[in-house]
């Protein structure tokens, strides 16, 4: 009778089987065998990874008091200024669809025909599956907006600035980035093995601090800065980055997923916004995801990193190329984003009229500019979901951002506004959101009297 194999039978045929296996492929030496460190068997379960009990904790806490789950709704229908979930009708502000380009006759259109023409796949990576004429056309139309030399799009924004940075800077080199740059970046930089350093969010002042103590220390420098920051919607003073930049002889890489299409008169971007020559920058990344309404991200800059990135760097070299749907739509995206600045300007008078009237009801908006992307500060994060909750069961659907993703006591509901909200749907959102936190706060308020009463 055989005996029931072990778990760690199981691991040491595969480990044995994939060091022969690379052995013979890759023709190297036969490994020399090592003892296999002593391993806790409970910790081979999946429950046991890091941050899943807390998960399961806080999902049976929201149980348990009978809110829903906020996250992973599933939308019947395309998710714009308004939106179908479970049947019912919604006021959505939980798409970056900014310009309302998703599903745009010309955008559709331009995808349905590249689908015919070359199916819904690349099938491999660029390099080595070749090209299709719609890749080259995007990435001409994104370096013609930044007017740089070239272009390389990438089949994820997220896998954009991890594969860029990850490429472009090594352990001798340095990146300073805003405090609250998006994950992507950061995770860029680990996988680089540079040095990295955050300086105070928009603070050019301590960015310089850091600058004067530690440029000298390193060899190759990237700044890193975003255009409009997503969780506070609001920009940084373009100018005085670049200004440090020229000084300390570092590159400057903005990534402006949320200031295409959003920031300066045109939407083109944040040097727009902060009238600066584009060129005075020397990376621009940003995502098709957004206000292109497709999915994937690009890299715009000189033709030698360009160059560089699309034979060496591991996510482009090694993975497929873009779907010839998606690169089509974002490039009849841009068009349109181009032609209709109208739209940009719609944007603009629902983003202001949303935050002036939040400020005229005392909500908290942080340091929000009143674009594309507002934040209502309001506190903790069961508070924030309890709104959240509140404001879904009254035709609302918006996100809250809770901790770790903000500091605890600044969790937030998120509201991403599209040119296609009409004026009143802003002025009855903002109306009930003031109405049920002033609801939630007063019943707080009640519990604690209640409990105070008890205590006595
Ligand atoms: C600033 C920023 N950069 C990069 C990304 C990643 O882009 P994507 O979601 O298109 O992968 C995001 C996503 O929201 C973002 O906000």
């Amino acid at each position: 009778m055989t005996q029931p194999s072990r778990p760690q039978d199981g691991r040491a045929a595969l480990a044995s089987f994939v060091t022969n296996r690379l052995g013979r492929t890759n023709a190297r030496p036969a490994p020399v065998e090592t003892k296999a460190p002593p391993t806790d068997e409970s910790a081979q379960d999946f429950e046991k990874l890091t941050g899943y009990r807390e998960l399961r904790l806080q999902r049976s806490a929201a149980d348990l008091i009978g809110l829903g789950n906020p996250f992973f709704r599933v939308h019947e229908t395309r998710a714009g200024a308004n939106t179908r979930i479970e049947g019912q009708a919604y006021s959505n502000y939980s798409s970056y669809d900014y310009l309302g380009l998703n599903g745009h006759p010309a955008v559709s259109g331009a995808a349905r025909k590249a689908i015919e023409a070359f199916g819904t796949s690349a099938s491999a990576s660029r390099i080595v599956a070749g090209e299709r004429p719609g890749h080259l056309k995007l990435e001409r139309a994104l370096a013609a907006h930044y007017g740089t030399d070239g272009c390389v799009i990438m089949v994820s924004g997220h896998a954009t600035n991890v594969t860029a940075i990850g490429a472009m800077l090594e352990a001798p080199d340095v990146i300073f980035h805003d405090a609250l740059i998006h994950n992507s970046v950061v995770t860029g930089a680990q996988l680089s093995g540079a040095q990295r350093r955050s300086f105070a969010h928009n603070d050019p002042a301590a960015l310089e601090k850091l600058l004067e103590a530690t440029r000298h220390e390193h060899r190759r420098a990237l700044i890193v800065v975003e255009g409009l920051y997503s969780m506070d919607g609001d920009a940084p003073d373009l100018a005085a980055f670049v200004e440090l930049k020229r000084r300390y002889d570092c590159w400057l890489m903005v990534d402006d997923a949320h200031g295409l299409g959003v920031l300066g008169r045109t939407g083109a971007g944040l040097h727009e916004h902060c009238g600066v020559e584009a060129s005075d920058v020397d990376i621009w990344m940003g995502t098709l995801s957004k206000t292109l309404s497709s999915c994937g991200g690009y890299i715009c800059g000189p033709s030698a990193l360009i160059e560089y990135l699309k034979c060496t760097a591991g996510g482009f070299v090694y993975s497929v190329g873009m779907s010839p749907p998606l690169a089509a739509a974002a490039e009849a995206a841009l068009s349109v984003m181009q032609a209709e600045p109208e739209r940009v300007e719609r944007l603009r008078r629902n983003g202001n009229q949303f935050l002036a009237l939040a400020k005229k009801h005392g909500l908290n908006t942080g340091s929000s500019l009143g674009l594309a992307v507002i934040p209502i500060i309001v506190g903790d994060s069961l508070k924030a979901v309890t709104l959240s909750d509140r404001l879904f069961k009254r035709g609302i659907n918006v996100q809250p951002i809770i901790h770790p993703a903000v500091p605890e006591r600044s969790s937030r509901l998120r509201f991403f506004m599209t040119s296609e909200h009409t004026p009143e749907q802003i002025a009855q959102t903002v109306a009930t959101v003031a109405e049920e936190l002033s609801a939630l706060e007063t019943g707080a308020t009640l519990i604690e009297q209640l409990m105070a009463r008890r205590g006595a």
